[in-house]
């Protein structure tokens, strides 16, 4: 990558603010932790940094609290959580960058590790204020982005306080980037791409994107409704966004033109209302009941997608192929992600439900890279460069 990163700076001693994306799924009522995989994969950077005898100050935002302090959003179990995996105490302030972060930063001794409060219950910093990157900055020496998730938010915290100290990637941030790059720059080919979700309006940036880069495209979820209609195909009483159908066909053609092999359900599972109890049943594409709609991809898609996939050297996968997280309309994801973590190929997979699910099947270790960032991974597919990386040092 063409940033510096925290292997290209010495921070032996130095005060290490470290932008984290914490931004976990809590229990509403307990408030205990659902998944922690973004503290795990930000545990090299942390671990780095100890091991160096940094004093290391972490920073994150956890939910929207939109500038005003939420009980329920408060950092304390994240760091409980962290103090948990790396086996030390992580103090944590009760607030961003006042009396108590000053004190907690102060007090912090070489290789120990503290965290500021949810930084978004500062107004500024989703305004990406200068008089809070300033703030932030005073705490350190060094500053280090390890929040890909976030590096799409141009932030006081992502991006503002980059002005304000000599600015790294950290290890995630460079993985991320490193895997994510690969897909759409020199990937190994051939390349296909997978991708699902609700709404074309949501992936037509990154359809458009990715026509250049691959050499299958398959189509999935909510948004293949859209793609068949535009075909002519009668979807029955299926969530379709009419406006979108010109965007369909374009990208079909887009694809005859490029020379690139579409993928489209030619089964599917059909449900009589849009209800994890709904009555359903897997029927050709060519037979939709008039008032059912397709929540599923069926198996002959299955088998037809598996086909198509073989002999890839590169795949990444944004977005489900149906209603994932209903069991009776999550076969054709499971299938593919099976299919997936088998095959002999660099595949990446990005997209909060599309992680969320490989994650439920045990399945997350079993692809060269799973990526934290939702928004983030989708904007960068889509060639956009991300704010939180563009503030870093250039190599
Ligand atoms: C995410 O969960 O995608 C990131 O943490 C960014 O959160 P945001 O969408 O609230 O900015």
């Amino acid at each position: 990558m063409n940033k510096k990163t925290l292997r290209d700076i010495d921070v032996t001693g130095k005060r290490v603010l470290v932008r984290v994306d914490f931004n976990v799924p809590l229990d509403n009522e307990t408030r205990r932790i659902l998944d922690d995989t973004r503290i795990r994969a930000a545990l090299p950077t942390i671990e780095a940094l100890r091991a160096r005898g940094a004093k290391t100050i972490l920073v994150s935002h956890l939910g929207r609290p939109d500038g005003k302090v939420v009980e329920s959003a408060r950092m304390a179990p994240v760091a409980a959580r962290l103090a948990d995996l790396i086996g030390a105490p992580v103090p944590c302030a009760t607030d961003v960058i006042g009396e108590s972060a000053r004190a907690t930063v102060a007090a912090l001794e070489p290789g120990g590790v503290a965290m500021l409060e949810n930084v978004r219950f500062e107004p500024g910093e989703e305004k990406d204020d200068e008089a809070l990157a300033r703030a932030l900055a005073a705490f350190a020496d060094v500053y280090v982005n390890d929040a890909f998730g976030t590096a799409h938010r141009a932030h006081a915290s992502t991006a503002g306080v980059a002005a304000f100290l000599p600015a790294v990637a950290g290890l995630l941030m460079e993985k991320e980037i490193d895997y994510l790059g690969r897909i759409v720059t020199n990937p190994e080919p051939p390349v296909a791409a997978i991708i699902g979700g609700a709404k074309i309006s949501s992936k037509i940036a990154v359809l458009q994107h990715l026509l250049s880069k691959v050499n299958v495209l398959l189509i999935g979820g909510g948004m293949a409704s859209t793609f068949l209609k535009a075909q002519g195909v009668n979807i029955g009483a299926s969530l379709v966004e009419d406006d979108q159908l010109e965007t369909a066909r374009a990208v079909i053609a887009g694809a005859a033109e490029a020379g690139v092999m579409i993928g489209l359900p030619s089964d599917a599972v059909v449900a009589d209302k849009f209800a994890e109890d709904a009555d359903y049943e897997t029927v050709s594409i060519k037979s939709v009941p008039e008032a059912w709609m397709i929540l599923d991809v069926g198996p002959r898609t299955v088998a037809d997608y598996r086909a198509k996939l073989e002999g890839m050297k590169t795949v990444v996968w944004n977005g489900p192929l149906g209603v994932a997280e209903w069991p009776a309309f999550a076969e054709g994801s499971n299938e593919i992600a099976r299919a997936l973590a088998a095959m002999d190929a660099t595949v990446v997979i990005g997209g909060g439900e599309t992680v969320a699910l490989v994650t439920a099947l045990g399945l997350a270790g079993a692809y060269a890279h799973v990526s934290t960032g939702g928004g983030a991974s989708l904007e960068f597919l889509e060639g956009k460069e991300l704010p939180g990386v563009v503030a870093l040092l250039d190599r």
